[in-house]
């Protein structure tokens, strides 16, 4: 196999539209929706700090090992996976890797659509202007009483699937690098508008200590794996997505430079996040820990109460909009890619056909939010929460720790060492070191010490 070789999907123009898609991918609700309501759920700044170490020492190492599997492989996840082990002569077990990914892309994509469609109705609301002046308590009733509407649930959850596939099924150029190319700098430019916008409203100090105080009794082994897991789901790694945009990266463009640039960019929008939700949550005494409602019940109250905030809180939804568009195309490409290497069947078909199924999955995580409210499905969590937490936390940090070890220990040195093309050896060196040891180690303590501490406790008394 040679290394040069191109995708059979097509490629990027350049570099660059490599990092914005990249970029586009990452940044998405998970940062602007999911970061802040587990912050709060688990108490603020220890968490905060877990999660940024594990960018640092996992997240950032695991993403490189992504990015040169997939550009050396060329194709989808599951089939690059399978011709490096075979170039490896390693066992062609390692294709179930890329399976992993699949399924769990599919499986965060049924949920983060419905949660997409929530962003959608809130640009109208907030554009009709009807919160204005309302009290904290009037925008958590009109949103309790929305999620407890299941069709209306659906139908924008319908809306926002065929809005992922429409680009997905166009193809790599005309679809996926047409759709980022208008949406990275829209997103861009919305979000220094608001972040203008938010320096100058005030009421930064209570929220800085909220994210940045840490006090680590209470960080519980749990907190530990959802930070671990957050920081897999915001850099949209572990199940491949990144390794298939890398198989459209072209062949001379610096990976360990493109991995930084998205990593730095996609934390900054994080802390931004949590930075514009929390002045709001102090200041309207509202319950740090609400959940997935947070964002959905504090921008409007601050919205409503400011002036342009009908215009404003629309831009801001849209902004969560797009984010979430160019995040859910890359939960769902490496699939549709497989099905067409496959020949099974071309792309616009395999667009349709997972985005039906990815829909009706969905549907579980609409019931969650009402006639399934209290149905339990995994250690007492309800549809919605069960899938996000087997996912983000389990499925995510298991599949990056193949990916490590693959990239760490399976690869040839020389085929590593060739796709990466490092300027300084040190860097290389240390690279290597921390994908081979630290990252795994570190991944499968926080797991197992999380999943399992009742049963070491035992062994160990
Ligand atoms: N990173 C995106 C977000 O933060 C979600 C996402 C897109 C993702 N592609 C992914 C998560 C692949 C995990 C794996 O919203």
């Amino acid at each position: 196999m040679s290394a040069t070789k191109e995708s059979i999907h097509g490629m990027w123009a350049n570099r660059w539209v490599f990092i914005l898609a990249a970029t586009g991918s990452a940044i998405g609700l998970g940062n602007i929706w999911k970061f802040p309501y587990i912050t709060g759920e688990n108490g603020g700044g220890a968490f905060v700090l877990v999660y940024l170490v594990c960018i640092a020492i996992i997240g950032i190492p695991i993403m490189m090992a992504e990015v040169l599997i997939g550009r050396r492989g060329r194709s989808s996840p599951i089939n690059s996976m399978r011709s490096l082990a075979l170039e490896a002569r390693a066992s062609s077990w390692w294709k179930y890797t890329g399976w992993l990914g699949a399924l769990a892309g599919f499986l965060v994509l049924s949920y983060y659509s419905v949660i997409a469609g929530w962003a959608i109705l809130y640009t109208f609301r907030l554009g009709a202007g009807q919160f204005t002046n309302a009290s904290p308590q009037a925008v958590e009733l009109a949103f309790n009483n929305f999620l407890a509407d299941p069709l209306l649930l659906i139908a924008f959850h319908t809306l926002f699937m065929i809005m992922t596939l429409v680009v997905v099924a166009r193809g790599v150029t005309r679809g996926l690098e047409l759709a980022i190319r208008l949406m990275m700098p829209t997103l861009f430019l919305l979000l220094l508008i608001l972040l203008a916008y938010g320096v100058n409203s005030g009421g930064f100090a209570q929220a800085v200590a909220f994210l940045f105080t840490f006090n680590f009794d209470q960080l519980r082994a749990e907190s530990a794996l959802v930070a671990l897991g957050h920081a897999f789901f915001t850099l949209s790694l572990g199940l491949g997505a990144i390794m298939m945009y890398g198989a459209y990266m072209p062949k001379n463009a610096s990976i360990g430079f493109a991995v930084l640039t998205v990593a730095g960019i996609d934390t900054l929008v994080s802390i931004g996040a949590g930075l514009a939700v929390f002045p709001i949550v102090f200041a309207n005494h509202l319950e740090p820990g609400a959940g997935p409602g947070l964002l959905f019940v504090t921008l409007p109250i601050a919205f409503g109460q400011m002036p342009w905030g009908s215009f404003f809180g629309a831009l801001f939804f849209l902004l969560v909009i797009i984010a979430a568009w160019s995040s859910s195309i890359s939960l769902i490409e490496p699939l549709v890619a497989w099905v067409v290497e496959k020949g099974f069947m071309n792309r616009i078909k395999a667009s349709i056909m997972l985005g039906v199924l990815t829909w009706i999955v969905g549907l579980g995580t609409v019931f969650s939010f009402n006639v399934w409210k209290d149905v339990t499905f995994f250690a007492g969590k309800n549809f919605f929460h069960s899938l996000d937490f087997i996912t983000a936390n389990i499925m995510l940090p298991l599949g990056g720790l193949l990916i490590a070890i693959f990239a760490g220990w399976i690869m040839k040195r020389t085929v590593v060492e060739k796709e990466l093309n490092m300027s300084s050896y040190g860097l290389y060196a240390l690279w290597t070191i921390v994908l081979r040891l630290v990252s795994p180690v570190a991944v499968l303590v926080v797991m197992l010490w999380a999943l399992f501490q009742e049963q070491i406790k035992t062994w160990l008394a």
